[in-house]
Order: structure tokens, then sequence, then C-alpha cells
């Protein structure tokens, strides 16, 4: 039987590093989920030392999730260490990932402390985190530009200190394949109880060779790979989940080993990523690219026809494409519903939940005659935006727009209790809906994306609308759908203000990563 190979997801921590990529805690567990289901061995669901807001989504993960392991992350620090396994307490099985940095320019200019003190803080980080749980990741933050030498007395001294896993994060994408993969094999032979733990790899895309890097890791017998959905993460990203796992499960020939990944959940995860963070995953991106599997040369449609195999190393479905298969319309039955919601991964939490999701599908079937697994999504997600605890509602919107005329837009809100008009022209119904928004909320906040996504194919597609907005620091992600892209980019613009007016003491991951 093949090893396996250990995948530990990070978009929650590392994903959200992105500039712009922040969740919710709510968003953070529907992704949880989505990682659960694919069978993710380690979720990393945030950094606990980092705000309130951190610890409360690392903490709502843990309850959450039963099937994956959750990691929170910590500096080798007691505080950070104990905030994290406060974190972790309600979780079935929790991992405490401690790291420091071991390069010399790390050591030298952001930590200023020598390297005995740095292999003597990973060892008491370590030994410390051990006494909350058995399962202590150690990662040495830079070691991709660390001295080998210092590197194995580092692994070694953190494998004695109790860590079952040891990571080589390559932090600044600096890496290259053949350079990486040899580094691995070298700490696997010197390291003296390189046996005891498991080594991990974690691999950052400034290069373009972050998922090369991993799997060059993986042959010389890394059998941890760290990485997100979509590659999403600090600057360029981080590996990119879906390439690994399909890498390693297409080249069996190649690596000897093989993850536990239920790939054909693949897609929907993308996706789920995709929308919540407002990251679109450009059309050519293997695996999940609209693109991934199109042929468009006749010479090559014609080899797919005489045998798919001529063309394709791997199968659409087994990721998760599915061709936009019209499932459910206007006469389908509520239990129909349920069983294609249940089919997609969508689990209800009682009978009132499927009413309102029910509710919502039949005024989505009255506006648009076929419904396709994406639309049975979108509702997922507007679903939970109509449970939130919005201050800020839309009642009406009416706009006006067309040749010869200035677009104008009347909005009715209800906030706190009170209903408020405003009326606004823009250079768009769009941009006439927003401003007549800010003139009742005045938030003060500066647009940094609007983005529009058709949810299926065809003019009466559900538009998905996400805006992003940014006041003094705090960015937010805002999500609306409907057949009506006017309407959905309202609801996206409330859905972000509304995130504002929520109070929060916390500044984007980006901003807080000073250690
Ligand atoms: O890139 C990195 O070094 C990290 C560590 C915290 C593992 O994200
Ligand atoms: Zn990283």
């Amino acid at each position: 039987m093949a090893d396996q190979l250990l995948v530990f997801d990070t978009t929650l921590r590392d994903g959200e590093q992105s500039p712009g990529a922040s969740m919710t805690c709510e968003e953070k567990v529907r992704i949880a989920r989505a990682l659960e289901r694919l069978r993710v061995d380690v979720i990393e669901a945030g950094f606990p030392i980092a705000s309130p807001d951190d610890f409360k989504a690392v903490k709502a993960v843990a309850e959450a999730v039963t099937e994956s392991r959750v990691c929170g992350l910590a500096r080798a620090l007691t505080k950070d260490i104990d905030r994290a396994a406060e974190a972790l307490k309600p979780a079935r099985a929790a991992r405490i990932h401690t790291f420091i940095a071991t390069s010399p320019i790390h050591m030298r200019e952001k930590l200023r402390m020598s390297p005995e003190a740095v292999l003597e803080g990973a060892v008491k980080a370590v030994r410390y985190a051990r006494q909350f749980t058995d399962d202590v990741e150690f990662s040495a933050e830079d070691a991709g530009r660390s001295d080998p030498d210092f590197l194995c007395r580092v692994m070694e001294a953190a494998i004695a200190a109790g860590a079952r896993t040891v990571n080589i994060p390559d932090t600044v994408g600096y890496s290259v394949p053949a350079q990486f993969g040899e580094l691995i094999a070298m700490l696997k032979t010197r390291v003296p109880n390189a046996d005891q733990a498991i080594f991990s790899v974690h691999c950052h895309n400034d290069l373009g060779l972050a998922v090369a890097n991993s799997l060059a890791a993986v042959y010389h017998g890394a059998r941890q790979v760290e990485c997100t959905i979509n590659g999403l993460g600090e600057r360029a990203g981080n590996a990119a989940l879906e390439e690994i796992v399909m890498a390693v499960r297409t080249r069996q020939d190649v690596f000897q080993c093989d993850t536990r990944i239920e790939t054909p959940h693949i897609v929907a995860a993308s996706r789920l990523v995709s929308t919540i963070t407002g990251f679109a995953v450009q059309p050519n991106k293997a695996i999940v690219g609209a693109n991934a599997f199109a042929h468009e040369a006749g010479i090559h449609q014609d080899g797919v026809i005489k045998n798919r195999e001529t063309y394709e190393i791997m199968r659409a479905e087994d990721v998760g494409w599915t061709a936009n298969r019209m499932v459910l319309g206007k006469h389908s039955g509520r239990n129909a519903f349920r069983a294609r919601m249940t089919e997609i991964g969508v689990t209800l939490k009682d009978d009132a939940a499927l009413n309102q999701a029910f509710e919502r599908f039949k005024d989505l079937a009255d506006k648009k005659h076929e419904i396709f697994d994406e639309d049975l999504q979108a509702l997922v997600s507007e679903g939970a935006l109509e449970e939130a605890v919005e201050p800020v509602r839309l009642m009406t919107l009416e706009t006006a727009s067309g040749t010869g005329t200035k677009p104008r837009a009347d909005v009715r809100l209800m906030w706190n209790g009170k209903e408020h008009e405003a009326h606004a022209e823009g250079g768009g119904p769009v941009d006439a809906a927003f401003r007549a928004i800010e003139g009742v909320v005045a938030s003060g906040a500066t647009l940094q994306l609007y983005a529009v996504n058709a949810i299926t194919s065809g003019t009466d597609a559900q538009g998905e609308v996400t805006v992003r907005l940014e006041r003094q620091g705090r960015i937010v992600n805002g999500h609306g759908a409907d057949t009506d892209i006017v309407l959905a980019s309202a609801k996206a613009y409330l859905n972000a203000v509304n995130k504002l007016l929520i109070p929060d003491n916390r500044t984007h991951p980006q901003l807080h990563r000073g250690m």
C-alpha cells in the first residue's frame, strides 16, 4: 500500500494573509466544513493570539469540525501557545503549530537573537506546547534560506523535545525544486531522530514554484504538505492543494504515496473559497480553472471524441466538474430539493432551515427556469447572509438607466428598526445604487473591489457580486446574488457595510504579522 501523504490546509490562516482576503468567523466555519468534506487531515484555522476575532474563529472551527484535526498557530512564546491551546479546547483532535525563524537574516535582523537562543526557544516552545497536546508541529521559518547544518540541529532538538511533525517552510519562495528536494533528503538522512517525526513542507509561490517544490519534497520523503485552496496566500500565494493532490494521484508511478482527499469535492471547495474571498480563479488555472478541461483545438477535440485519454490525463468529474446539469425547476418538490442539497454537500440544520431555503429556491425558480447546482450553492450563501443579524437591510431598490438619461437609484433601507430613503445619480445604475446607500449609511469606506461573476450560463443566470470595502485598515468582503445584477450589487454592498458596522478590533492579518 502506498504511504499516506498528509494534507495540511492553511487557507484559513496563511490564505487569509492574502491582501484583501479577509473572512468572517461564519465564513471560516463554512470553509472548514468544505475542507472536512474533502477529508483534509489538518485544518490550520488561524493564529489565535493575533486578535480576539482570530481566537473566536479558531474556537468556532474547533467546535464545528469533527473529522479533521484542527490546528492553531503560535510563535515560540508561552503566551501564544496558551492562547492557541485555549482556542483549541473544543477540538476533537487538536494540533499546536509553533514556529521560530532559523535563517541568518531573520535571526539577526528580525528576531535579534543568536542561533543558540533560537534553538533554545524552539525546544522550550515545543516542550511547553506538549503540555497541552501530544500533537505538536514545529516550523523553522525561512528554512529555505537557513544554514543546512543549523537546520539539522534545530530539527533534531525539536523532535527530541516532542515535535511529531517538523515543517520546512520556504517562507519567501526562494527555493527551486531540485535543491529543495535535496534539502529534504539531506534532513531525512542526517537528522539522527528523523524517523520519529513526519517531515512537512510549506512552500510559497514567489517564483511560481510552490507546487513544484512541494512535489520535489514529497518525492524525497516529505509526508505532509501544507497548502491552500486555489493557492491563496501571502504575496504570490501558497502551494495549491488541488494541484498537489492531483499530481500525486495522477502520477502514482512517480510518487510512492497518496492522500485521502475526496477529489470530487475539489471544485466546490474552490468555488466557495473564491466566492468568500472575492479572489477569482483564472480560467487557465490547473484543475479548478474554467478551461482546465476544455479542448478548443479541432485536433484535440477529435482525439478526445475517439478516446478521451488521447488528450486527457484526468477526468473532469473526478475533481468535481459537472456539466451545468439542470437539477431542479419550478415544479420540484421539497423532497427533491432536500435530496439534491444533500448530494451537493449542503446539510440544512433543521426543518425550519429547510423551509427557508426551499422558499428562496421557489422565489428563484419563478425568475429562472432551470436551477443548477451552482444556483443551489449560491442560495445557501444567500441564506447565510439573510440569517446573519444585519443592522441595515434593503427594503426596496429602483433604478433607471438608458440612453440619454442620467442613471439614478432610489433606495429604502431599514436601519436599526427605522426606515430611511435616499436617491442618487451615478455613472451607471450600480454606481447610483452604491451612492444612494452611502447617502444613508455614510460608511466613509473606500471601494477596493467590485466583481460580478455569472454563476451559470445564459442571460437569466444569477449574477454573484463581490464588493470589497476598506476603512481605517479594516477590509471586508460583501456578497450578493440575484438574477438582477444591480440588485445583487446592492445586496453585496450592504453585506460589506454591515460587516463594517459590527465592531471589530481586528486589522487585516497582513498588518499584525510583525514577528
Ligand atoms: O511561511 C511561513 O514560514 C509560515 C510559517 C508560520 C509556517 O507561514
Ligand atoms: Zn507561510
